[in-house]
């Protein structure tokens, strides 16, 4: 489990709630949202399954969820649909009355558990003495709260899938090098789409604590990469995409920023969540889209643009299962518990951390 985040319970879920019927769970649902009324906002990322994200009043990618999150100061319970390190953001930045539920503590993130904030502390020591002070650290919210405080104690920010650009920009005019943390995959894309070479990035393996490929200079280098990724994302790869364009050539194949850099290079479009959805919701009635990142939104995206053929990637199922471990009988257990007044699976992070956490969590959502 995540460093520096206080469980304040850790049960599993009763027997009870796995008995029940569908009907008989949609029915209590609705009923303890209805009895929580304003005291309540479930926030739900698009990769929920889809009888889950019905009951979320507000859907979106990690940076929409965070900003919205931010906003509802009414509510005294967020119950957040998605994983750790999401719940783990809205938590650092609520008010400190306001309590913060992940329906299943089981739903972490592969990705942030590949950046430990001990082996962050070696890495960062060794790279002062390599490089000096001319690194800025940056994470993916993908990232445990404790490395999101590391990174707001350096100088750093967070980013997301959706503002990496604007990001990278904005930290390239603080320091010569980033420090690009946990999935390499987002931040060589982005940088190689600003115009910073393969050969000016390495790779850095916290396994062995030393750098991989190397193919430039060292002085030169402006990407220091963390050797992370996404065990969903790493599944799309170039054959699939020559088998599509092979299939269909008017096909357009669209993919998240977590693909690796060949299959992002090969793609028609890459980019986060949201912007997938939206680019795929505004394309013309008959187009035709491959599309590369996890089964329930592609799913659900198919399902809402009949007019057009969407098909995943991919020909095996992609499904975050971190994120699928939120089921209704969690959401019912969580939602019920606090109606109780016994609110079960609270995400409450350190305070120490929270306050270096927020720093960088601010800063982002700062450039504009
Ligand atoms: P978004 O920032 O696009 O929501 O991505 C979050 C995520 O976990 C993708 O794997
Ligand atoms: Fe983490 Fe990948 Fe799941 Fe996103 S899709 S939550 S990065 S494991």
């Amino acid at each position: 489990m995540e460093q520096n985040t206080l469980l304040l319970t850790n049960t599993l879920l009763p027997d009870e709630y796995r008995k029940l019927s569908s009907e008989e769970l949609d029915e209590r649902i609705r009923r303890a949202k209805e009895q929580l009324g304003k005291d309540l906002v479930i926030l739900g990322h698009h990769y929920q399954r889809d009888d889950v994200i019905q009951y979320a009043d507000f859907r979106g990618d990690s940076l929409k969820l965070a900003k919205i999150g931010a906003e509802q100061k009414e509510a005294k319970y967020i119950v957040f649909c998605g994983v750790h390190f999401m719940a783990e953001t809205a938590d650092t930045l609520a008010g400190p009355e306001q309590i913060v539920i992940l329906p299943d503590l089981q739903a972490g993130c592969s990705m942030a558990d590949m950046a430990d904030i001990e082996d962050v502390e070696i890495a960062w020591e060794i790279m002062q003495k390599k490089w000096g002070d001319t690194i800025i650290p940056v994470t993916y919210v993908n990232s445990t709260a404790a490395i999101k405080a590391f990174v707001g104690r350096h100088g750093g920010t967070t980013c997301t899938s959706s503002n990496a650009h604007r990001v990278l920009e904005w930290a390239f005019k603080q320091k010569k090098r980033i420090l690009f943390l946990p999935d390499q995959h987002l931040g060589r894309n982005t940088a190689y789409d600003m115009g910073v070479s393969l050969e000016q990035m390495v790779v850095w393996n916290p396994q062995t604590t030393e750098l991989e490929e190397v193919k430039g200079d060292l002085a030169d280098v402006r990407m220091i990469l963390w050797k992370g990724h996404c065990s969903v994302h790493q599944k799309f790869t170039v054959e699939q995409i020559e088998r599509v364009r092979k299939n269909d050539p008017d096909m357009k194949v669209i993919v998240h920023p977590e693909c690796s850099f060949e299959v992002v290079q090969r793609a028609d479009y890459a980019g986060s969540t949201e912007y997938i959805i939206k680019t795929v919701q505004a394309a013309p009635a008959g187009s035709r889209w491959a599309v590369g990142t996890e089964v329930n939104l592609v799913q659900r995206l198919a399902n809402e643009n009949q007019d057009k053929k969407i098909i995943l990637l991919s020909t095996t199922m992609c499904p975050c299962l971190t994120m699928n471990r939120i089921d209704r009988p969690h959401l019912l257990w969580a939602l019920e518990s606090i109606v109780n007044g016994e609110p079960v699976n609270q995400i409450k992070v350190d305070e120490e951390v929270a306050e270096l956490s927020r720093l960088a969590l601010d800063r982002m959502l700062a450039i504009k």
